[in-house]
């Protein structure tokens, strides 16, 4: 008998001497996962009776959600990878949502997802949401212009309907464009999670906790930024396109930098701190953490004696947190805290009273604690005081927080102090003869800075820590 295809190949392929899948260090999630389907139809059922209250509020008869269009670079045939309207994909997990899919919602009616579908030999379709069936009419369209026939076909009569997507000429007719009063009612409740949105957003922390743990690993091991993210993008087991935001992989100064975008392939000299703000993306939901690490070495002593600080500091901020309270107090909090860590390091001569009075912690922590987090990382309507659009600016002298609301049960969001050294804010420190201890703090400035990033959900009383529960599963798996 000749020998088979599998059997050529074998003795013509050399032994791997590299192990390729590595399974030991690479997150393997259910898919789909039960926990999730369990719950997608309570959801679907709540996002109803939300979006009949908010269209009954405004007065409207129903809305088109439209996915989008593929935009393209400038002068080119590629662009950016395509990701849906987050207003639809609330209802449909963006994998299955195409450029030019609609969902229509109108009151008393089962919603409509008008799906597209073309037939394309250059890129590969997305699968069909057979999930989604006994939840809503699901119609499918090869071809863009049938679909939008049939979107005009479904709406009888002169309907109020409103249209949340981009303006593009397809989408003037559809309905008053993105009108404010309806968006900040669905922005202010986007911040309370339903138990299929917290399923998905734990997975997305074990997606990020299973790339941190590997990354801390490649560092010790003396990796460059590259080699980290690289690990960090294997073990979570994410392509670059499925990230929710750019990796930050920040060795040494480069953690001065609050948004680091380069990973460098090589290391100028001997590591001595990481900063990494990388996360996990399921069904469009996110994570969003950092660690900060040094090597443990005597050099590095008073950077770990730091890093430590900043653990507690950030935990005590957790542990204040109930419901009730307003997040721009505990972000006051944070800068109390910080003057301490800051006065009990010998950073600065003055006292911590002092250091938190004169605003001297804010050039060691420019940005704000936290962040709303779900479908986008930095999530919709952290400035809403209430759900009618009455505005909770950030206090003037804390510019860069983007979230001042009161505390709800099931509001996610995250708890990121920081502490760093960043040269032009030093220096605006030295101009104003400023109270700091100047041979110690840059002793430390090669070490960049420190920030410790964790993903919390308000409970009636504490939190539930999505990230530091993620990180104990995935240090066990
Ligand atoms: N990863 C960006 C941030 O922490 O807000
Ligand atoms: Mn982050
Ligand atoms: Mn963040």
């Amino acid at each position: 008998m000749p020998p088979s295809l599998a059997q050529e190949y074998k003795s013509f392929m050399p032994t791997p001497t590299i192990d390729t899948h590595n399974p030991d260090h690479s997150i393997s999630l259910p898919h789909p996962s039960e926990a999730l389907q369990a719950e997608l139809a309570g959801h679907i059922e709540h996002l109803l009776a939300h979006w009949q209250d908010a269209l009954a509020n405004y007065e409207y008869d129903g809305a088109w959600l439209s996915a989008g269009e593929q935009s393209l670079y400038f002068q080119d045939d590629h662009g950016p990878k395509f990701k849906a309207n987050p207003y639809l994909s609330q209802w449909v997990n963006r994998e299955y949502l195409s450029p030019g899919s609609r969902l229509l919602l109108k009151q008393d009616q089962r919603p409509i997802l008008f799906l597209h579908a073309p037939t394309d030999y250059w890129h590969a379709p997305p699968p069909l949401p057979d999930e989604l069936n006994d939840l809503m009419e699901v119609r499918t369209f090869a071809e863009p212009a049938a679909l939008l026939d049939a979107c005009q076909q479904a709406v009888h009569g002169n309907p109020r309907m409103a249209h949340i997507g981009d303006e593009s000429t397809d989408n003037e007719a559809m309905g008053e464009s993105n009108p404010t009063a309806l968006l900040d009612y669905l922005h202010f409740h986007r911040a309370t999670k339903t138990p299929y949105e917290l399923a998905a957003m734990r997975l997305a922390s074990d997606v990020g906790a299973a790339g941190h743990l590997a990354a801390a690993e490649v560092f010790t091991a003396g990796g460059t930024e590259f080699d980290i993210h690289m690990a960090y993008l294997r073990a979570s087991q994410q392509a670059e396109i499925d990230l929710p935001y750019g990796n930050i992989v920040a060795i040494n100064e480069h953690a001065a930098v609050l948004h680091y975008q380069h990973q460098q392939r090589h290391q100028p000299r001997p590591a001595r701190s990481l900063l990494i703000d990388a996360g996990g993306n399921y069904r469009g939901y996110a994570s969003d953490i950092t660690r900060t690490y040094t090597i443990d070495i005597p050099a590095n002593q008073a950077f770990g004696a730091l890093i430590d600080l900043m653990q507690s500091h950030q935990r005590q901020l957790i542990d204040a947190i109930a419901p009730g309270m307003s997040f721009a107090d505990l972000h006051a909090q944070m800068h109390q805290q910080l003057a301490e860590v800051l006065a009990q390091s010998g950073l600065v001569t003055c006292s911590a009273e002092a250091a938190f009075s004169t605003g001297l912690t804010e050039k060691f922590c420019p940005h704000g604690l936290g962040h709303l987090l779900g479908l986008q990382v930095h999530d919709v309507g952290g400035h809403l005081a209430d759900d009618q659009g009455n505005a909770a600016p950030p206090p003037a002298n804390y510019p860069s927080l983007r979230f001042t609301r009161t505390l709800e049960v099931d509001q996610v969001f995250t708890v990121e102090p920081g502490l760093y050294f960043i040269p032009s804010l030093l220096a605006e420190l030295k101009q104003a003869n400023a109270p700091v201890a100047w041979a110690e703090v840059e002793a430390l400035q090669e070490c960049g800075g420190i920030r410790i990033e964790d993903n919390v959900r308000v409970l009636p009383e504490g939190v539930e820590n999505l990230t530091r529960d993620a990180f104990t599963r995935q240090s066990r798996a």
